[in-house]
């Protein structure tokens, strides 16, 4: 396509979505060393790595070449490609819809970025307005407010550029406009006043209420949060949607908090203006407030760009509208926070009290100790699950347990689930410990209702076809994978020297066994003590002994027949092939998803969209090809 101009919200949105280490780790192999990522630097050569990428700024830097920059820097220099160009590809990659400009847009857009160079302008104007009148007479009635009731000090008052808006209807206009000459239409722009339903002329949207700044990541007024000072209603009155400010993607006090977020590797979420304020004032110097909306994906993504190791905490309030809005934050974030993306942990502050109310009567330490002690997510979930449930009822039990299956069956690493699903049975067994095996049995038959193979999924019908044609036998797909996954363990429990490699290789490709007993064995090779590891198998098998019921379906595996230790001779291969074969599964998936996702796309309407799906499932369908070589080899041959 010919390269037009690319919107300014395609380029930005790419520079959000782009992360550099996931460009830069497709050409350089990357070894976290502290809080950066170091690699052999690909603008030249050299033994010992120089090239460091840090996450938390989002840049390259090699102290070799001095080589640095961005993510579109980076792939610039690297393709010899223009700015365009690289925007496009990652737009591409990372799915954001591409918008380009006309000649008049883009000359609409001058006239906008000045405009909003001028709103800046305005805003911080008003915002120094605003810290003038609450240090005079008229604003007397808020300084004593903040000074005793929220019990704040000046340098708090000084550092969030908290102000007041007098009470007259036309203060702040007959300041801007008639005083400093700005454009009515400019100030009706920042949101600041309105125009009057009769006899025209326009009033200040702010009269007599607190007022405080909400700036921009890099520090400038975008709107204002005002607080009553009596029980007027709303109790809080905010700008409205500008061209500078849009709710659901700014976090209140961000600008002040990324550098301690960044320090702690750790950022803490609250409700309220002055819940970010108090923590700030308490030296707890990484927490943002989400401005009264939920808490959106793109306010998530926002602040993970500070922490290297994703960690956010909820802090909302623990009475019924907190625990919803808390609800619905974690929706947002779910899908990062199963796929282990984010480290999400979930704070509710006994007696139902915020931050604020807390740090009256509390010491900061206090609430350190509060954010140290806090749960994951998922304890959090499974403990809503279970508040007020008899699970002594049938009905009670029922329902919790369909609910604990739902959130199990969505985590994505296996070691998290497997401790949730020992977790959950536990809660099942109500004490018991006899029962938790059974638990754990009946949980996992209904997480993953695909063990039984012996029906092979339509489109895999070719491919296992293909490969049965020529053997002796037909063996279905589900026999397959059983032989593919048993040979794997069976290595594992008897040849030490292959174990890292097979840990290795699950590990990286995120492989899970697809067979319950299976996973069972697995997890409890997990569970040997590393002391015990030179005696894995008789460790194992003891363990396993305390479990009969798996015992029938995995006890072969801890004996080596005549035939299987001359299948010991090329190991190497049936690991090849055994992973394949497990790797097969997932591919299988992948490629299934994205045929569906190429089919329901109109070509027509989104050509782009279009061709991406198409070449992805296309890659799946190479993929599984290769895998199917790979396992040829094979494993049939070894039943
Ligand atoms: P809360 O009602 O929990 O207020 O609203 P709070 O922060 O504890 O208020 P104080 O302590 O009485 O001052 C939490 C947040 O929701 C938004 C604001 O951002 C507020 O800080 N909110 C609330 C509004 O935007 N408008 C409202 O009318 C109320
Ligand atoms: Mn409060």
């Amino acid at each position: 396509m010919p390269i037009q101009r690319l919107h300014p919200d395609t380029i930005e949105e790419v520079k959000q979505r782009a992360d550099i280490y996931d460009v830069v780790s497709d050409y350089v192999v990357l070894r976290k060393r502290g809080k950066d990522f170091v690699g052999l630097c690909p603008f030249h050569s050299e033994k010992t790595p120089s090239f460091t990428v840090n996450q938390a700024k989002q840049m390259y830097y090699c102290f070799g070449c001095q080589a640095a920059g961005n993510a579109i820097k980076f792939l610039m220099e690297l393709e010899k490609t223009s700015f365009a160009e690289v925007v496009l590809d990652l737009a591409r990659r990372y799915q954001v819809p591409v918008k380009t400009l006309e000649f008049e847009q883009t000359q609409e857009l001058q006239r906008q970025l000045s405009l909003r160079e001028q709103l800046y302008e305005v805003l911080a104007l008003t915002g120094k307005f605003y810290q003038h009148a609450l240090k005079q007479p008229q604003g007397e009635k808020a300084l004593n407010y903040l000074l005793r009731e929220r019990q704040l000090s000046e340098s708090t008052i000084q550092d969030f550029a908290l102000g007041y808006a007098p009470a007259g209807w036309e203060t702040l206009y007959r300041y801007l406009v008639d005083n400093k000459q700005y454009p009515v239409k400019l100030v009706e722009q920042g949101g600041l006043i309105k125009p009057r339903k009769e006899g025209g002329g326009y009033y200040d949207v702010f009269r007599d209420r607190l007022m405080i700044p909400i700036h921009d990541v890099m520090g400038r007024i975008i709107a204002f949060g005002a607080r009553t000072l009596g029980d007027d209603q709303p109790k809080y009155l905010n700008s409205p949607e500008t061209e500078l400010f849009n709710k659901g993607k700014t976090l209140f006090a961000l600008d002040k908090a990324k550098t301690g977020i960044s320090q702690k590797d750790q950022v803490v979420v609250v409700e309220g203006y002055f819940d970010a304020i108090a923590l700030h004032a308490a030296g707890i110097n990484n927490a943002v407030a989400s401005l009264g909306t939920a808490f959106s994906l793109e306010q998530a993504r926002l602040v993970l760009r500070y922490t290297d190791s994703k960690q956010i905490i909820f802090n909302f309030d623990a009475d019924a509208a907190g625990v919803n809005a808390t609800e619905k934050a974690i929706g947002e974030i779910a899908d990062l926070a199963y796929k282990g993306e984010v480290q999400l942990k979930i704070l509710n502050i006994p007696d139902g009290k915020d931050a604020d109310e807390y740090l009256h009567t509390y010491t900061p330490q206090d609430y350190c100790q509060l954010l140290e002690n806090t749960p994951l997510w998922l304890d959090w979930q499974i403990r809503q699950i279970i508040k007020d449930k008899d699970l002594k009822q049938a009905t009670d039990f029922q329902q919790v347990s369909h609910k604990l299956v739902k959130l199990l069956t969505n985590i994505a690493n296996s070691d998290t689930r497997n401790y949730y699903i020992s977790h959950c049975a536990e809660i099942l067994s109500l004490g018991d410990s006899r029962l938790i095996p059974l638990r754990v049995e009946n949980l996992l038959t209904q997480i993953s209702p695909t063990t039984n193979y012996s029906k092979p999924a339509p489109s895999s019908t070719n491919i296992s076809q293909s490969i049965n044609s020529n053997k002796k036998r037909p063996l279905s797909e589900g026999t397959l994978l059983e032989a593919a996954e048993g040979l794997l363990l069976q290595i594992y429990l008897h040849c030490s020297e292959y174990r890292e490699l097979i840990f290795d290789n699950l590990e990286e490709r995120n492989l899970q066994f697809s067979l319950s007993h299976h996973r069972f064995l697995w997890q409890q090779v997990l569970e040997v003590p590393e002391n015990l590891g030179h005696d894995l198998l008789s460790t194992v098998q003891n363990r396993c002994l305390e479990f009969p019921e798996y015992m029938g379906s995995i006890s072969h595996l801890f004996y080596l027949s005549e035939k299987g230790q001359k299948d010991m001779l090329r190991v190497p291969q049936v690991i090849q092939a055994a992973i394949a074969s497990m790797e097969r599964v997932i591919t299988e998936k992948r490629y299934r998803h994205f045929l569906e996702l190429w089919q329901q796309t109109d070509a027509k309407m989104e050509p782009q969209q279009a061709a991406y799906y198409y070449k992805a499932f296309y890659a799946e369908k190479q993929k599984l090809q290769l895998l199917e070589k790979q396992r040829q080899f094979t494993i049939s041959d070894l039943l």
